[in-house]
């Protein structure tokens, strides 16, 4: 593995082994299709389409691995594009892929499949945060809705200052030595790897994100990615 961290290679990692429970029942979130495409297969293009990334390693489900090859076989990236199985957790997804990555990768991404709409930039400068020292780097978004904390029964409490409070996107970067740490010395429920990573005393950098790389959790974000790429396609 090289020192420099600066011309370090780049691999991202693709949890995609989700259900996709509150999308309603159909087929796991990832190959559910927008605009007639999987939503896996916008994840990888906008990852591989980073001139800063090298390997991408997609964490399928297990029971689909071999349609995931298939679909992903199809498609011409600019980058290798491997799949795994996936796990019974998004971390237990993270860290399957995370094993076998091949020895020459210093910094890791960690994409969710169901934020297929990020932009390559957005991949970019997380990566490139990364590779300038920043162990850890997160994209966060402003909130917009008036945030107010509720108490143990259930009761109003008082609103929360916006102005303090970020939403946190992926891709997160970290270097491999520090993600790999993390996941293997950190057993807390953390929802996101820059948690794991902090509770290892690691500090965490913030970029800018940005508003299409939401998440595609509930039926109308499908309605709105779908909006998403026909603007794009008239661009
Ligand atoms: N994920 C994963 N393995 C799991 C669970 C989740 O790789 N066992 C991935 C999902 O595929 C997704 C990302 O983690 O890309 C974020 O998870 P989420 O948005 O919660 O997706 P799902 O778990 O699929 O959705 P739901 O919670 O509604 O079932
Ligand atoms: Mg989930």
């Amino acid at each position: 593995m090289s020192d420099d961290v600066t011309r370090a290679r780049v691999a991202a990692l693709v949890p995609a082994a989700g259900r996709g429970e509150r999308l309603g029942p159909g087929a796991p979130k990832a190959l559910r299709e927008l605009a007639g495409t999987p939503m896996l297969v916008y994840a990888v293009k906008a990852l591989a389409s980073s001139p800063l990334v090298d390997v991408v390693v997609v964490a399928a489900p297990s029971e689909h691995i071999d349609d995931v090859r298939a679909l992903l076989d199809r498609q011409e990236f600019s980058a290798d594009v491997s799949v795994v199985a996936g796990g019974e957790t998004r971390s237990e997804s993270v860290a399957r892929a995370l094993i076998g990555l091949p020895d020459d990768v210093d910094v890791v991404l960690v994409h969710d499949a169901a934020r297929p709409l990020v932009p390559v930039e957005t991949v970019t400068a997380v990566a490139s945060a990364v590779r300038g020292g920043h162990p850890a780097v997160v994209p966060v978004v402003p909130l917009v809705d008036t945030i107010r904390s509720f108490n143990e029964d259930d009761a109003i409490g008082p609103t929360v200052s916006r102005d303090r409070l970020r939403a946190v996107q992926t891709p997160q970067g970290f270097t491999r030595d520090v993600l790999q740490r993390a996941h293997a010395e950190v057993d807390a429920p953390v929802t996101d790897d820059a948690g794991m990573v902090e509770s290892l005393g690691i500090p965490v950098h913030a970029v800018a994100g940005h508003e299409e790389a939401f998440k595609v959790t509930r039926p109308l974000d499908v309605i709105l990615a779908e909006s998403v790429i026909a603007r794009r396609r008239v661009r």
